[in-house]
This record gives structure tokens, C-alpha cells and sequence, in this order.
């Protein structure tokens, strides 16, 4: 078979991440690697996001720009998938027609069919059908590759659709109803992740508190108990919880599952009752904090970070205060603001009192000031603590010096519980002979801190957490049913 390259852009949250791995998965039977040169691609896969005017823009500038790599090239195949896709269906290839397909986000598992149709027949194709429900639910089949070993961590959709109707909001219309995963499968790719390698997951839906209400399969606590007994997972988180359906078994789950990360998502939007009615969020700030409350007192060391969505129709200044005045209390590890964006099939795109794009930039700025505020007090509140990491790999700088041929010592990266980035070396003379690796948990102590990351030395005496650092190699049997 010949080998043919591909190259995946993705834009947008963890679930396109995901969904991009199956895109490659799917193709690697019809011999396409991964490549990470555009140029030489035989295949371009451009997985798009929809959730605001910018991130769709910026789909659309990236594949308009590839109309001259395909003047180059005229045997090269590009095909658009994500949201975009299923939101545009055809209107893409109208609009660029250098464009060879279009998949939506139902069609995921029929990407290898599609991809076949075109290198024989070289027609443009589109699908956007959704009334077969969601054929790429359940993960492609695959053979481990070495692709599959990269990272200690992975993301893993377990439900795919919203039943939420927050009014500002495109994912309903763009991934459909809200479905999950049969727990037995998800268990079953956890357990080939950690044969690969995988030590920490984090599972991903739009609402992972109504995780198989609707199947009667498990609740989401009770799916987290079932992963928290496969061995060799050392680390479980997932994103996101709707702070309505958050339930009293998930917060108590922070305190009853040690392998559970101390760290919440819990995506506020506004910190107005009026704002967060007319966003139609179903609870009210009084109930955010209280959920907030409970949260500490379970576990008093979590980390809470949110999402805010500045300039929502008809948001007043009080309005905005409120929002600050949350943050305030909250004092979040982590927060992502965002400026309100019109979305097609989006009921508040049709709402009175739109906010001027100058108010909105003003609004952003304070909030993602306040928000630094907290990120950096909280990050120096660790200074001097000794924190159990998981080694991911070579921190950015590190990186960028063996790119520059730059090598001063050695500088690796990983995540606290709390999901803090932590730079580190390896400090003087300890574990000289020993070598650190991917995968493993490794203590630090923590030297200084900046709003973004922190960083420090392994502590001496400090013992590596016990897991193979050697990664298994596959038994040669394993191939996904
Ligand atoms: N399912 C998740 C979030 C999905 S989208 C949840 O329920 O919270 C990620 C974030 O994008 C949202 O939390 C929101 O803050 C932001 N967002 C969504 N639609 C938006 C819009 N129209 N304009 C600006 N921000 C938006
Ligand atoms: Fe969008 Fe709301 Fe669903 Fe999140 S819960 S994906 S914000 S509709
Ligand atoms: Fe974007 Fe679709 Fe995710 S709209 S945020 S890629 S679900």
C-alpha cells in the first residue's frame, strides 16, 4: 500500500482534539500517516469550530489560503470536517470550490468512505447527514501505532450533543442531541490507553453530569468509580459540568476517588440572575456559589475555573458588576472570557440591547485582569510547596532549545493535581543516574510562579510514584473490536 500523508488542522475545544485522533485513526487502514508539514500532505483535513465568529473566521481564512497550495498541487485532497462543516454542509464548496469535501461532526465514522469515494472518483462530495443518529460515537477500530504513544494524557469523549439551550449557544445545532457512550466501551478505550502509555484522561462532554440519564446506563459518579479501578490510570479528570446538574455524588466524588483531579470546570457565563435567565442557564448566582460552597468544604484545596461570556445582549453595566463582583468571590484559578458573538440558530442572535464590540473589549479586558489577579495569587500561594506532578514531556522552553540547539539542562513539564503547569529540573545531583520519563509521577518542589505556570526542582528524597516507566508494549492480539 502506499503511504500518503496527511495533515490535520484542528480549531476549537478538546472534543475536535478527539476527534481528529479518530480521523486518523480511520485513515491509517488506507495508508495515511500523520504529517506535520503542510506542503507535503497528500491529505488536509481542516476541523473546524463554530462557537464564535472569530473561530470560524479563522477556519475559513486557513482554508482559503490553501487554494494555492492546491494551484501547487493539483492531486491533493482537502476536506473540511467539525462544526463549520455540518453547520455550511455545501455552501464551503460554493464558497471555495479549491475544496474536494465536506464531512459535519455525524459523519466521523464514515470519513475512510468518504476519502475513498474521492481518490477514485476526484468529485466533490458532502455529508451533513444526521438521521442515521452518530455513526462516529463509538471510536474507529484501530491497530496501536507508534502515533498512539505520545502523550501520558488523553482526552476521551464519552457523550457527544447538547440538550441544553443556553440561547447564545451553536453546539446544539452543530453536534446534535445529546447521546452517550456505553460505559463498557469507553472502559474498554481507557484500558488500550493505558497499555499505550496513557496515565491521566480526561473525559469530555458538553454536560458530563447527564452522562447515560437517558441511555439508563451509569451515572457519570458511578462511571468515574469504574475508571478509578483500572489500574495504572493514576489521574482522571473531565470537563465540562454544568453548574445546574451538578450533583451532590459528583462533588462528593472530589473527596471519595483520590485519583480524581482536585479540579473543576464550572463555566459561569455572568454573575447576573437577569443575564443568566435571559441565557436561559437554569440556576442563579445564589446557587452557583452555594454549589461553589459545597465544593470547598468536600475538598478545600480544589481548583475552579470557569468560562464568561462578556457583552450578552442587553448586558448592563450593573449586569457587569455582578460578573466582577462573582469573580471576587470565587477568586478562580483559571478563568476564559470571551466577547458575546452572534451564531447562527442561536436564539439571543435575535435579542434586543446587542452591546457595541467597544464595550464588550472593555468589559473582556477588566474581567481577564481580575482574572490574572487571582491566577497569580493563587499560583504564588504554592511557592514552596512540594507538588506531585505528572511528568508530560519537555516544557516549551526545553522544546525551543533543542530546536535552537540550545541544551542547558534538562527542563521537563507536567500538571498539578489542580491542573497547574509546572516547569522543572531536575536539581543538583539528585537522580542523576535516573531518568525521568513521560508518564511518571515525580514530586517538585515549587520555586516560583507566574499568572500562567509555575516552576521548580524534583525534591530530593522524594520518591517516584510507582508505575512501570518503561511503557508496555502492545500485546500483539490487541486490536479494537
Ligand atoms: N458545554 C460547555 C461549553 C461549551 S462552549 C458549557 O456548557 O459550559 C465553551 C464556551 O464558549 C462557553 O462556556 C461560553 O463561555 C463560550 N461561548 C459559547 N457560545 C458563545 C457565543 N455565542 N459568544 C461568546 N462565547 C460563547
Ligand atoms: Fe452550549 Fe449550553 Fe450546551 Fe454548553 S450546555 S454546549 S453552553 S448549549
Ligand atoms: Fe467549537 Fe464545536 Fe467544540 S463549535 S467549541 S468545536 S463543539
Amino acid at each position: 500500500m502506499d503511504t500518503k500523508l496527511l495533515y490535520i488542522d484542528t480549531i476549537g475545544c478538546q472534543m475536535n482534539v478527539y476527534d481528529s485522533e479518530q480521523f486518523a485513526k480511520g485513515l491509517r487502514p488506507m495508508g495515511y500517516t500523520l504529517t506535520s508539514s503542510l506542503d507535503t500532505a497528500n491529505l488536509v483535513i481542516v476541523n473546524t469550530c463554530s462557537i464564535r465568529e472569530k473561530a470560524q473566521q479563522k477556519a475559513f481564512s486557513f482554508l482559503g489560503r490553501l487554494a494555492t497550495l492546491k494551484r501547487k498541487k493539483p492531486d491533493l485532497i482537502i476536506g473540511v470536517g467539525g462544526c463549520v462543516a455540518q453547520q455550511e454542509g455545501s455552501r464551503i464548496l460554493e464558497r471555495m470550490p479549491h475544496l474536494d469535501f465536506v464531512f459535519g461532526t455525524y459523519a466521523v465514522g464514515r470519513l475512510p468512505k468518504i476519502v475513498k469515494e474521492i481518490e477514485l472518483k476526484r468529485s466533490s462530495f458532502v455529508d451533513i447527514d444526521n438521521s442515521g443518529g452518530m455513526d462516529g460515537l463509538e471510536p474507529i477500530a484501530i491497530v496501536p501505532s507508534a502515533e498512539d504513544n505520545q502523550s501520558p494524557t488523553r482526552f476521551v469523549t464519552i457523550m457527544r450533543g447538547c440538550d441544553n439551550h443556553c440561547t447564545y449557544c451553536v453546539v446544539p445545532h452543530v453536534r446534535g442531541r445529546e447521546v452517550s457512550r456505553n460505559p463498557a466501551n469507553i472502559l474498554r478505550e481507557i484500558r488500550n490507553l493505558v497499555k499505550s502509555g496513557v496515565r491521566e484522561i480526561t473525559l469530555l462532554g458538553q454536560n458530563v453530569n447527564s452522562f447515560g440519564k437517558k441511555e439508563g446506563s451509569c451515572s457519570f459518579p458511578e462511571l468515574l468509580f469504574q475508571i478509578h479501578d483500572i489500574e495504572d490510570i493514576l489521574r482522571i479528570r473531565f470537563t465540562t459540568s454544568h453548574p445546574k446538574d451538578l450533583s451532590r455524588n459528583l462533588i462528593d466524588a472530589f473527596s471519595g476517588l483520590n485519583k480524581l483531579c482536585k479540579h473543576i470546570h464550572l463555566p459561569v457565563q455572568s454573575g447576573s440572575n437577569l443575564i443568566l435567565r435571559r441565557m436561559n442557564r437554569k440556576y442563579t448566582r445564589e446557587e452557583y456559589l452555594e454549589k461553589v460552597d459545597r465544593l470547598h468544604s468536600i475538598c478545600p484545596d480544589i481548583a475552579i475555573s470557569t468560562d464568561i461570556i462578556l457583552g450578552f445582549p442587553g448586558e448592563t453595566p450593573e449586569d457587569f458588576d455582578k460578573t466582577l463582583d462573582l469573580i471576587k468571590k470565587v477568586e478562580y484559578d483559571n478563568l476564559f472570557a470571551f466577547k458575546y458573538s452572534d451564531r447562527p440558530y442561536a436564539l439571543a442572535t435575535g435579542y434586543p440591547g446587542k452591546v457595541s464590540e467597544s464595550v464588550k473589549k472593555e468589559r473582556l479586558e477588566a474581567v481577564l485582569d481580575l482574572g490574572k489577579e487571582y491566577a497569580a495569587k493563587k499560583n504564588r500561594s504554592l511557592i514552596g510547596s512540594t507538588e506531585l506532578i505528572l511528568v508530560e514531556g519537555f516544557s516549551k522552553k526545553q522544546r525551543k532549545s533543542v530546536a535552537d540547539r540550545k541544551i542547558n539542562g534538562r527542563q521537563w513539564s507536567g500538571r498539578t493535581s489542580t491542573n497547574k503547569i509546572v516547569n522543572f529540573t531536575k536539581g543538583r545531583g539528585f537522580y542523576s543516574n535516573d531518568v525521568i520519563s513521560k508518564g511518571q509521577m515525580i514530586r517538585v518542589q515549587i520555586d516560583k510562579a507566574s499568572v500562567h505556570s509555575l516552576s521548580g526542582t524534583v525534591v530530593e528524597g522524594g520518591e517516584k510514584v510507582s508505575v512501570p516507566t518503561k511503557q508496555r508494549v502492545f500485546p500483539p492480539e490487541f486490536v479494537e473490536a
